[in-house]
């Protein structure tokens, strides 16, 4: 195994033995993340739901499969092409809103993430993710359409905030066209 891959490894090995919140008990599977850490594009949600919570990966439910759908019909992209995982990596009971201290305690993990993948953009999804990653109190309706210089441990980078695909199932239309957008946004980022 390459050095990159032992590292995420060993990271990954941390999450799932964490029991530093009281997320641990109740969780089927600590959620840590997909696809290809050798991408320059990572995405980022905010916690495992049900689903993700039984496979043990990330976005793999209903909102998943949207988002899925839109990073290939607008980048031509599937998950062997990014990196996805979330700030939270165990799921909140009844999918409720993760509480500051369970962010704060997780927090060393999609930093190791984003410290050894080293993307060149981050596609944040949703108020949550967005504000987490910016360190921001901003809505995501003021932070989207943005685009962000952040420097996350030794990672200078471009964070893309757009809506969680969650919120676009419920809200369709316009909110679907606007997070196709903000897609290309960061696709051009990338130069494709
Ligand atoms: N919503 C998220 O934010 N993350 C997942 O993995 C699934 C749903």
């Amino acid at each position: 195994m390459d050095k990159l891959s032992s590292e995420l490894t060993l990271l990954s090995e941390q999450a799932s033995s964490c029991t530093a919140c009281r997320l641990a008990p109740t969780r089927k599977n600590v959620v840590f993340g997909d696809g290809n850490c050798l991408s320059d594009l990572m995405v980022i949600g905010e916690a495992p739901g049900r689903e993700e919570d039984i496979q043990g990966l990330p976005f793999v439910g209903r909102s998943g499969k949207l988002l899925g759908r839109l990073l290939l019909e607008e980048m031509g992209i599937t998950r062997k092409d990014y990196y996805i995982a979330n700030i939270i990596k165990c799921r909140p009971p009844e999918n409720r809103n993760p509480l500051p201290d369970e962010v704060a305690v997780c927090r060393q993990f999609i930093e190791g993430q984003i410290s050894l993948i080293q993307p060149k953009a981050i596609l944040t999804l949703g108020n949550f993710a967005s504000q987490a990653v910016l360190e921001s109190k901003e809505g995501i309706t003021k932070l989207r359409e943005h685009v962000f210089d952040k420097v996350i441990g030794n990672v200078s980078l471009k964070v893309v905030p757009t809506y969680h695909p969650s919120y676009v199932l419920r809200a369709g239309g316009m909110a679907m066209a606007e997070m196709r957008a903000d897609i290309v946004r960061a696709k051009k980022l990338l130069g494709q």
